[in-house]
This record gives structure tokens, sequence and C-alpha cells, in this order.
């Protein structure tokens, strides 16, 4: 965990609650103290990795009065793209209509984005400011975003400008697999059902068919 991620996780309120439990001496480390934190996080190759291999996350804005908001946002593989080491975005597509979180970035640009491998057990938490791009504002750029062979319709790009993220442990994640991750383990699985079921069906055949056994 970097200071930067402590300073803006670790409030006040945070604090005293982990002085009450004796973690603030392991924490206290990881919190600079005020808004004076040092520079932002920048990803790393491993983070960079991580991100291009995901089809979902869910992210989190502020209402503007004051409610946090959670959506998933969902996509192909990949669609989730690290622009550069300070930068990450992705294709909106066009959805219920409500805009909920493209109103909440409006007012109050900070977001948080928790990013799960549950196959791999792993989750990446991440806080930055979230910047919408119409089509109207950059056409090109929310093109860029588009994954031709996927079927949405690309309202917008979001742009997140990245503060800080941390790792967590695995603790409590159940491992779940999409049908695209278990296909390499049961295409062999089911080539080898049929290739019994049809050995089956021979040996039957000749049972029915030829002499019947000797006691
Ligand atoms: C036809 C349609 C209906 C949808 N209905 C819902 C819904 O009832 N609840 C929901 O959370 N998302 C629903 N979605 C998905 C959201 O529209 C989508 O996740 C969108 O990004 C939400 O953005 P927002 O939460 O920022 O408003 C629907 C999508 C479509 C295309």
């Amino acid at each position: 965990m970097s200071t930067h991620y402590g300073a803006i996780a670790f409030t006040d309120a945070v604090v005293d609650v982990q002085r009450e439990h004796g973690s603030d001496g392991f924490y206290g480390r990881k919190r600079v103290q005020g808004r004076a934190a040092p520079g932002t996080d920048a990803l790393t190759d491993d983070e960079r990795e991580y991100l291009a291999d995901r089809d979902g996350f869910y992210l989190a804005s502020v209402s503007e009065t004051g409610w946090p908001y959670v959506q998933f946002r969902g996509g192909p593989t990949g669609f989730l793209r690290v622009v550069d080491e300070h930068t990450i975005g992705w294709a909106d597509f066009r959805g219920n209509l409500q805009y909920i979180t493209t109103g909440n970035v409006s007012g109050d640009d900070r977001v948080a984005l928790i990013v799960l491998d549950y196959a791999q057990r792993r989750r990446l938490k991440i806080f930055g400011h979230a910047r919408v791009v119409t089509v109207t504002d950059d056409p090109a750029l929310v093109k860029s975003f588009a994954d031709p062979d996927y079927a949405a319709d690309v309202e917008r790009a979001v742009l997140v400008t990245v503060e800080a993220f941390d790792w967590n442990c695995q603790q409590h994640i159940t491992p779940r697999y999409s049908a695209a991750e278990l296909e390499p383990h049961l295409a062999p699985l089911r080539q080898q059902l049929a290739d019994l079921r049809a050995e089956n069906a021979r040996l039957r055949e000749g049972l029915e068919g030829g002499e019947p056994h000797a006691r």
C-alpha cells in the first residue's frame, strides 16, 4: 500500500477506529498527514497486465447529496485500458438511460474502482478522478476505446486519472470462473464423454447382437 493511498483512505475517523483496535501503529506509516501526500501512484506492469485481462469492475461515485453509488461496468476482456501509468479508461455503453455515474462525476469527479479476478482470487482497488468524454467532445478518442467486435452502443469514454491504488488480500474471495475460462477444461471432458458414449454404444450393440456370455 502506498502512503498516498493511506492519505486518502485513512481519515481521522478511520484512524480513531484503527486506534481502538490497535492497528493504527501498523497503518500509521501509510498515512501522510493532511492532504499533502507526495505525488500520485504510478501503475506498474503488474497492474497494467491485470487490468488488461479483466472483463468487468465495480465503480463507485459520489452523488451531489453525498450518497455513495456503485455500478458494475462490464465489457469484452481488455475493455478497461491503461492509457498511461497515471490514466485508465473505458468505453461506456448505452444502458438504462439513468446516467447516474455520469451525473455524479459531473459534480464530484472522485471515483473508486474495485477490480476483481475471481478465478485467481485477486482484487485491486483504485482511487481516481473521472472525466467523461462524449462523442461530441472527441469522436476519435471515444472510437479508440470501442471494440468493433463487441455489440454495444458506445456513448462516451470515461478516463480516470489514478490517484492511488492498493492490492487486497485473497481472503473471502470465492473462486468463480467465466464460461470462457472454463471452456479449455470442459472441451476435452466433453470429447471424452462423447468417445465413451460411442464406445458404450458399440459394446452394447456387440452384447445385444452377440452370443450370451458363458457363466
Ligand atoms: C435495457 C437496459 C436496461 C437496464 N436496466 C438496468 C437496471 O434496471 N438496473 C441496473 O443497475 N442496470 C441496468 N442496466 C445496465 C445499466 O444501464 C448500465 O450498467 C449503465 O452503465 C448504468 O449507468 P449508471 O449506473 O451510471 O446510470 C440496463 C441496461 C440496459 C441496456
